[in-house]
């Protein structure tokens, strides 16, 4: 399957969306592009679109089986998921489960500091205006949500925080925050979109507290790949390494 062969519709920092012959329907490539500071810090990371379509389909799935509804159709091969086609909504919804990355830099949180409930926060999804956080009269007022589609988007948000804190947890994954996304379907439905990996989450190993995620690339360190396999072999079972043919990239 090569998406290229298909009509480009929206080409993102990581991934590429193309149509397919049903309207409804489009095609997600996970690409290898990897970046940091509003995409002034770039590189290529080889199979990089494979873990993250893999980790991010996985994810899904869990999600789907506790009821919540994801674009996610199936991954058609490593890097290529079919997906609902949704109306992106420009937020990106951060939930905090400890205090880590840009919290630390903005307010005076103790390092690790827990959080319950959990802080969720959003942010305007703008490269030129370096995604600033928003609260709910800004982000209604720019004409991106309604009070009652936040009030859904934070609910469900904290659904599947609690579901992948209990999923990762039996992974020996310590899950400190994350970023989702949501659009709206044909229907106008809520729905959640985007992606789910590394690149998107903080990962943290439960006993050592090494960091399995995106941060060592903004930190410029090494071992950005041997993270993002190691969190794939962890979340994926004997069952799901079979269906989607990748003993080749988890071992
Ligand atoms: P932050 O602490 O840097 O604000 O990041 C919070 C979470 O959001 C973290 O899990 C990484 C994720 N994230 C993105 O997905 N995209 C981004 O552009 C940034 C800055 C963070
Ligand atoms: N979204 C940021 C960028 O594109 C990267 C990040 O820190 O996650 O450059």
């Amino acid at each position: 399957m090569n998406p290229q062969d298909h009509q480009l519709i929206y080409q993102g920092k990581a991934k590429s969306v193309y149509e397919t012959d049903d309207p409804e329907v489009v095609i997600v490539k996970f690409r290898d592009d990897i970046t940091a500071g509003d995409g002034e810090k770039k590189d290529t990371l080889t199979d990089k679109g494979h873990f993250n379509s893999v980790i991010s389909a996985k994810f899904f799935e869990v999600l789907e089986e506790a009821g919540i509804k994801t674009q996610y159709i199936e991954l058609l091969e490593l890097g290529v998921m079919l997906s609902h086609r949704l109306d992106m909504i420009p937020l990106e919804v951060i939930t905090r489960n400890i205090a880590a990355g840009s919290l630390l830099r903005k307010f005076p949180f103790q390092e690790r500091q827990e959080f319950d409930p959990p802080i969720i926060q959003m942010d305007y999804k703008s490269d030129e205006f370096h995604d600033p956080m928003v609260n709910d009269d800004i982000a209604v007022a720019l004409g991106f949500v309604t009070r009652e589609e936040l009030d859904e988007i934070r609910k469900i948000t904290l659904k599947i925080n609690q579901v992948l804190k209990d999923f990762l947890l039996k992974k020996g994954i310590t899950f400190p925050d994350f970023k989702i996304e949501f659009g709206r379907n044909h229907k106008g439905e809520i729905i959640l979109g985007d992606e789910i990996s590394p690149d998107s989450c903080r990962f943290w190993d439960s006993e050592t507290c090494e960091v399995l995620d995106k941060d060592l690339f903004r930190k410029g360190e090494t071992g950005v790949m041997d993270a993002y396999q190691e969190v794939a072999s962890r979340i994926l079972d004997i069952e799901d390494k079979k269906k989607w043919n990748i003993k080749d990239i988890t071992n």
